[in-house]
């Protein structure tokens, strides 16, 4: 017999920086209920879908999730109420008409999506599938590499960087679990770097470390420095992605490079600076180089680099087939970072996914700087294929959910696994 929906519930938590969140349970007729948890950015996309917040000043800052939380419980139970779990884009629309906006901002994208998530969880355990299984079928057996954000800057960190993400990827890893070995063995040899040179090594929002440092190329210059002491060959064992986050620093047509007194650079500039980069340390991938209203700087670096390396478009394109199409069209990427969040429904992530498929863009499965210990995306991760996930360094609980959850889909997945696309 189908199971059915019978409720719907949720309550407010806290997400890795203390600030409130939605969790979600489904609970089916058959006993089973599904349970995720919202993530939630710091250095977000204008185009975003809404994250709903009460703006009670007297509680949370503002921050409080309690109307979310009515959402769920109220408009969205009673819509998804005696429906089949298993009818996930059915029931994603549902939500989406529900609320009826293009951003959901009446119910809020963090309601929807913590019901979208918890569905796919009720769904696969009412099956007695594992979640990667249920979303990705038996081909589910790609590992992502993971981008390890070692050293945080711009919003994650009141650093010495401009420059948000400095990432490692040990893309050239035999498996998974030999990936996180390389990158959380670089990461400690980074910090035995930084204190002899007496930088300090307290860690940013997504677990990367967070110095003082005197320019945005030292922060290059150390992750080499880092990469050789743990053994390993920069650029063969482990290259380098970034992520600027350019928005974060773009102010009056300029991009201003303040914190490490670096002046104000042009579009072009940040394409030549990033040529030259490219050029001198092991870098693979690129992302949010430009601010998200700089479409030509996207394509500008998309036609001078991306034939040798990936350019991954993240603030400008969040998640959204409207945004992915135009980023397709004018070539102003050749990778999507894809965050849930952004666009608020599992199935509509998934056709922002299959779109970059279609168009041969690689797609990057993130987490958000503020996170929970919910290992979704460890699971979607494998589910899509894509083969890379960004998911922080190699500490702060909340980053390393993913990757042991990853761990152990690549020891179920045994002699089926394969690390990356
Ligand atoms: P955010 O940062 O979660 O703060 O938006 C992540 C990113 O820019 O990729
Ligand atoms: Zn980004």
């Amino acid at each position: 017999m189908t199971a059915r929906i019978e409720r719907i519930d949720a309550l407010e938590i806290l997400d890795s920086r203390g600030n409130p969140t939605i969790r979600v349970n489904v609970h089916l007729d058959n006993g089973i209920t599904g349970t995720a948890s919202v993530p939630s950015g710091a250095s977000t996309g204008e185009n975003e879908a809404v994250e709903l917040r009460d703006g009670d000043a007297g509680r949370y800052g503002g921050k409080g999730v309690r109307k979310a939380v009515e959402n769920v419980e109220g408009r969205i139970s009673a819509a998804l109420k005696g429906r089949d779990p298993l009818d996930q884009a059915e029931l994603d629309q549902i939500m989406i008409d529900l609320d009826g906006t293009p951003t959901k901002a009446d119910l809020g994208a963090n309601a929807i999506l913590g019901v979208s998530q918890a569905l796919c969880r009720a769904a696969a355990a009412t099956s007695g599938m594992p979640l990667y299984a249920y979303l990705g079928g038996v081909g589910a057996t790609h590992l992502p590499i993971p981008m390890m954000n070692v050293l945080n800057g711009g919003k994650h960190a009141d650093s010495g960087m401009d420059f948000q993400e400095f990432m490692i990827y040990p893309h050239g890893a035999p498996s998974f679990a030999e990936a996180l070995r390389y990158g959380a063995e670089t990461f400690h040899a980074l910090k035995k770097i930084l204190t002899k040179q007496g930088y300090s090594t307290g860690v940013g929002d997504e677990g990367g470390f967070a110095p003082k440092l005197k320019s945005n190329d030292e922060a290059c210059d150390l992750i080499v420095e880092a990469i050789e002491a743990a053994g390993y060959r920069p650029g063969a064992d482990i290259a380098i992605a970034l992520d600027p986050a350019a928005s974060s620093f773009f102010e009056e047509g300029v991009y201003r490079l303040s914190r490490s007194g670096q002046g104000d650079l042009s579009s072009d500039d940040i394409v030549a600076l990033f040529r030259r980069w490219v050029e001198k340390y092991p870098i693979v991938s690129i992302e949010d180089s430009h601010a998200e209203s700089d479409w030509a700087g996207y394509s500008a670096i998309t036609a001078a680099l991306g034939d040798r390396i990936q350019i991954v478009g993240d603030d400008n394109l969040v998640t959204n087939t409207r945004f992915i199409a135009k980023g397709i069209a004018e070539k102003a990427c050749n990778a999507a970072l894809i965050k849930l969040n952004q666009i608020g429904t599992v199935s509509e992530t998934v056709s922002a996914i299959q779109m970059c498929r279609k168009a041969g863009w690689a797609y990057v499965i993130s987490h958000r700087s503020g996170e929970t210990e919910d290992p979704f995306i460890a699971d979607f991760a494998v589910a899509m294929g894509g083969g890379q996930i960004k998911t922080g360094s190699a500490c702060r609980s909340e980053r390393i959910a993913k990757y042991n959850r990853l761990l152990e889909i690549e020891h179920a997945l045994g002699s089926r696994a394969v690390l990356g696309a």
